[in-house]
């Protein structure tokens, strides 16, 4: 029977339908996916590729942390489907199985998704036991945020078969995903990494060559040095900060990217644009934020400035909002997906 998955940047009226065990395209895929490590990003990523009809073994090495994971994916899945972005949630639920043992959650995947802690060391270790143990045809996949993959895959008998598949915290609710591969990473695995992140929902996008930070965190960085800088030098308080991108940049960028948004600013285009507004953007840029803002100076004056964080149960439950908030915006790009 076909699975109906919902892919946020289609319409309802466009559900990518996704017949058990078919063929993608480029061979025969059962669609069965290792997810590693359970903790925030592997329990959203076994969501993903559960609520789109894969077979999911999430695996981590704490019992603790898979008990967890099941708690929050269950609970997760039935809000999800009270704003329709999943057809089914006990199925979807079900489709999940924990193994505490990592050989047995290879055995037989297509897929593997690793979600370990962010140190090159640690990723490492895991490339090489995936190498060895994972099929031989199963793409190798990191969520690392900042490890380029020719730094925990060049020594592999596999490494054409790994790369780097970078989501957004949480990716059950944000689609975008930077695929980048390392320099002997095989260009047919690359094309299949982009076919099956949006097949099961997600926004590929391809980084050309490995850079420091890929695309993604390259942005908000820069916007986050500023901000560090604007508030740390008593610019503007953290919370005016927050509402120029909250009620200001963030409201188009929910739409359109910086680019679209120039491009409707000026009559010309991005060239009219550039001619308007490019000298005072250019003296921007020749005094940019300088790496000191990242320094423990300022880090206090900025966290004084934001005053002290909430308690753990008032942060659990602005996460809870801020999911439900994205469910709800995640249904109305759905449904504006093919309005224009
Ligand atoms: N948190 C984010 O915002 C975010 C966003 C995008 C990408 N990432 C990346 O995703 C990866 C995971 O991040 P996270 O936030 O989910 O971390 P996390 O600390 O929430 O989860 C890590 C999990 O790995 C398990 N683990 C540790 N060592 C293990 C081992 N040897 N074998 C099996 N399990 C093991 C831990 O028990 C834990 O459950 C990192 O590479 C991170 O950079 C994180």
């Amino acid at each position: 029977m076909p699975i109906v998955a919902h892919n946020p940047n289609l319409g309802p009226s466009s559900p990518i339908v996704v017949p058990q065990g078919r063929v993608l395209g480029w061979g025969t895929m059962e669609r069965n996916i290792a997810v590693i490590g359970a903790g925030l990003i592997g329990r959203a990523w076994a969501m993903v590729f559960a609520r789109a009809g894969w077979n999911v073994r999430l695996h981590d090495r704490e019992r603790a942390q898979l008990d967890a994971a099941q708690a929050f994916i269950a609970a997760s899945l039935a809000e999800q489907a009270e704003y329709q972005l999943v057809a089914d949630p006990a199925a979807a639920a079900a489709r999940i199985e924990t193994m505490p043992d990592l050989d047995a959650a290879l055995a037989g995947v297509d897929w593997v998704q690793e979600n370990l802690p962010e140190t090159a060391e640690v990723k490492r270790e895991v490339f090489a036991l995936l190498d060895r143990h994972a099929p031989r045809e199963a793409v190798l996949a990191s969520s690392t945020s900042a490890i380029p993959a020719s730094q925990f895959t060049e020594p592999l008998a596999g490494r054409a078969r790994c790369l780097v598949a970078h989501p957004v915290n949480p990716p059950h609710l944000v689609p975008v995903v930077e695929l980048c591969g390392a320099p002997w990473t095989a260009p047919e695995v690359m094309e299949r990494a982009r076919r099956v992140y949006a097949d099961v929902g997600q926004v590929p996008i391809v980084v050309r060559r490995e850079i420091d930070g890929f695309i993604l965190n390259r942005l908000q960085g820069a916007l986050l040095s500023e901000a560090m800088r604007l508030v740390g030098e008593g610019y503007v308080s953290p919370d005016d900060l927050d509402k120029t991108v909250r009620d200001g940049l963030g409201l188009r960028w929910s739409f359109i990217g910086p680019f679209a948004t120039i491009e409707l600013n000026a009559p010309g285009g991005v060239a009219d644009y550039c001619s308007r507004y490019g000298g005072a953007l250019r003296r921007l840029a020749e005094a940019p934020p300088a790496a000191s803002v990242w320094d423990p100076g300022n880090v206090r004056r900025v966290a004084a400035a934001l005053g002290a964080p909430p308690p753990g149960d008032v942060l659990d439950a602005r996460t809870r909002w801020r999911d439900r908030r994205l469910m709800a915006l995640a249904r109305h790009k759905q449904d504006q997906s093919n309005v224009e």
